[in-house]
């Protein structure tokens, strides 16, 4: 008798909402193309038409939906209706530049995630980048969180470090930590897909996780004990 093969389990169906470039879409699709990896994207929604991640999901064939309702409550309610029709189970915003009807949050509680460019709570809102230019910090970095009603809020699941450099502008850091984003957020997703986060408050914990072991010192120890 052949021996029984395991059935696969069913991906997580995810919603991606987004507004402009889609360089974190690119990069789940981009994960997702692996068959083992536990999600897959069933729907791409944005609230501008001329987003240019729309073709991101065009060229990887995934049904998208431009919802461009000026009102915050219809779009809400579009989304919402859109969401429920795609079967998604996780609604994952990636460069969504709207701030969403606090109904609709509280009615995807713990199934809507962000990612924001800093780490969090330092740096919410607008510019972030900028902001920890402007507060001369040594590290910045990236954070995905679950969403709650106030904007760049909520249980945090993961984050990435980098430092920043003395010659940085903003577009520099920007890179340096989007090239983060990219790695953090399909390994996020995937930490929701295979059940491992559960939130206690305001706070994530992941079952299996182990921190890092490495302490980072900018300037780096040899230039500061050169120097000293
Ligand atoms: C990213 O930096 C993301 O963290 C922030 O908006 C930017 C979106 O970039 N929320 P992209 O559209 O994914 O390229």
């Amino acid at each position: 008798m052949a021996p029984p093969t395991a059935r696969p389990r069913a991906r997580l169906r995810l919603a991606v909402l987004i507004s402009g470039r889609g360089s974190n879409l690119q990069a789940l699709i981009r994960a997702a193309a692996d068959p083992v990896y536990p999600a897959e994207i069933a729907l791409v929604i944005s609230n501008r038409p001329e987003a240019p991640g729309l073709t991101h999901a065009t060229r990887a064939g995934i049904p998208s939906r431009t919802l461009p309702q000026p009102s915050r409550a219809a779009f809400a309610s579009d989304a919402d209706r859109a969401l429920r029709q795609s079967g998604a189970e996780l609604v994952v915003l990636a460069g969504f530049m709207r701030i969403l009807d606090s109904d609709f949050v509280e009615s995807w509680r713990d199934r809507l995630v962000n990612i924001h460019p800093s780490l969090l709570p330092a740096f919410p809102g607008l510019h972030p980048q900028r902001q920890a230019l402007a507060a001369g910090v040594r590290f910045s970095g990236c954070t995905v969180h679950f969403v709650r009603a106030e904007v760049d809020s909520g249980p945090i699941i993961a984050q990435a470090v980098v430092p920043v450099h003395p010659g940085d502008d903003e577009a520099l850091l920007s890179e340096r930590i989007l090239a983060a984003e990219h790695r953090l957020y399909p390994m996020a997703v995937r930490l929701f897909a295979e059940g491992r986060l559960e939130i206690a408050g305001d706070r994530v914990t992941i079952r299996g996780a182990v921190p890092p072991e490495i302490t980072l010192y900018n300037p780096s120890e040899v230039l500061a004990s050169a120097d000293g």
